[in-house]
C-alpha cells in the first residue's frame, strides 16, 4: 500500500533555490533515471526504522586517513579535510556517519567500471568514513582528486570533487552530495555543478584554510554540510521543493 508524497504537518521545505533537479537535460544521466511519476511514500518498517547500527564500533583507526591505508603514501598533493556538520539551525550534529569516494590524484576510481587510460595507485583506494565528535566536527586526510573525463558531451570533464554521504539513524535517512574545489576552471561546462542553482552552487565548494594547513605535511580545506534551511547544502536526492 503507498501514499502519494505530501509535506508532513510542520515541516518546512528548504528553500526552492537549493537543491539540483532531478532532471536537467545537459546532464544526460538524468533523462533515464529521473521520476516520472510521481512520488510515493513508502511505509517504513523495522528494518527502515531500526538500522543500520552505525557507531564507533565500525570505524577503524585508518577509515579518516585515506593515505594510511595501504603499504606506502598514495601520489599526489595530500590535503585535510574538515568541517563541521550542522542542522537548519547551525546547530551540531554529532555521531554522524560521513563516507566519502574519490578518484586518485590521476582522476581514476578504483572501480571495475572505470576503465579510462590513467593510471591505479597501488596505494590509494579512495574511501573513508568517520563520525562526527560532539561539536558535529569531521576531518579526513586524503589527496587531492584529479578532474576525469566522463562523455556526457563533447570533451566532457568533471571538476575535481569529493563525494560524500552523510547517514541519519536509519537507512531511509541518507543524503549525498559532491564537494568541489575553489576556482576550478572546469566548473563552466560541468553539467552536474551548473544542474545546482547559482545561488547554491558556492555552497559545494571547500574554502582553503591556511591556518588549518600543516606546515611541510598538508594543505587544509574547510567544508561544512548544512542538513536543511536557508543554508542548506545541495543534495542529490529527490526533495519535496
Ligand atoms: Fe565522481
Amino acid at each position: 500500500m503507498t501514499t502519494p508524497l505530501r509535506t508532513p504537518p510542520g515541516y518546512r521545505p528548504d528553500p526552492a533555490e537549493t537543491h539540483p533537479p532531478l532532471h536537467f537535460p545537459a546532464y544526460r544521466a538524468t533523462e533515464l533515471r529521473h521520476p516520472s511519476q510521481p512520488l510515493i511514500l513508502l511505509p517504513q518498517l523495522l528494518t527502515e526504522v531500526t538500522g543500520p547500527l552505525l557507531g564507533p564500533g565500525r570505524i577503524g583507526p585508518k577509515d579518516n586517513d585515506l593515505t594510511a591505508q595501504h603499504a606506502g603514501e598514495p601520489i599526489g598533493p595530500r590535503i585535510l579535510l574538515f568541517g563541521r556538520l550542522l542542522d537548519g539551525d547551525g546547530r551540531p550534529v554529532p555521531d554522524a556517519l560521513l563516507e566519502i569516494w574519490q578518484a586518485n590524484a590521476g582522476g581514476r576510481y578504483r572501480h571495475t567500471g572505470d576503465r579510462w587510460p590513467s593510471a591505479l595507485d597501488p596505494n590509494f583506494s579512495g574511501v573513508g568514513r568517520t563520525l562526527t565528535d560532539p561539536q558535529g566536527r569531521y576531518e579526513f586526510t586524503t589527496i587531492k582528486p584529479g578532474a576525469y573525463p566522463w562523455r556526457n558531451h563533447d570533451n566532457a570533464w568533471r571538476p575535481a570533487h569529493i563525494h560524500f554521504s552523510v547517514f541519519g539513524r536509519a537507512f531511509t535517512q541518507r543524503l549525498v552530495t559532491q564537494m568541489y574545489f575553489e576556482d576550478d576552471p572546469l566548473f563552466a561546462q560541468d553539467p552536474i555543478y551548473n544542474s545546482v542553482p547559482e545561488a547554491a552552487r558556492p555552497r559545494l565548494v571547500s574554502r582553503f584554510s591556511l591556518e588549518r594547513t600543516r606546515p611541510e605535511w598538508a594543505l587544509a580545506f574547510e567544508f561544512d554540510i548544512v542538513l536543511r534551511g536557508r543554508a542548506a547544502t545541495p543534495f542529490e536526492e529527490p526533495h519535496d521543493d
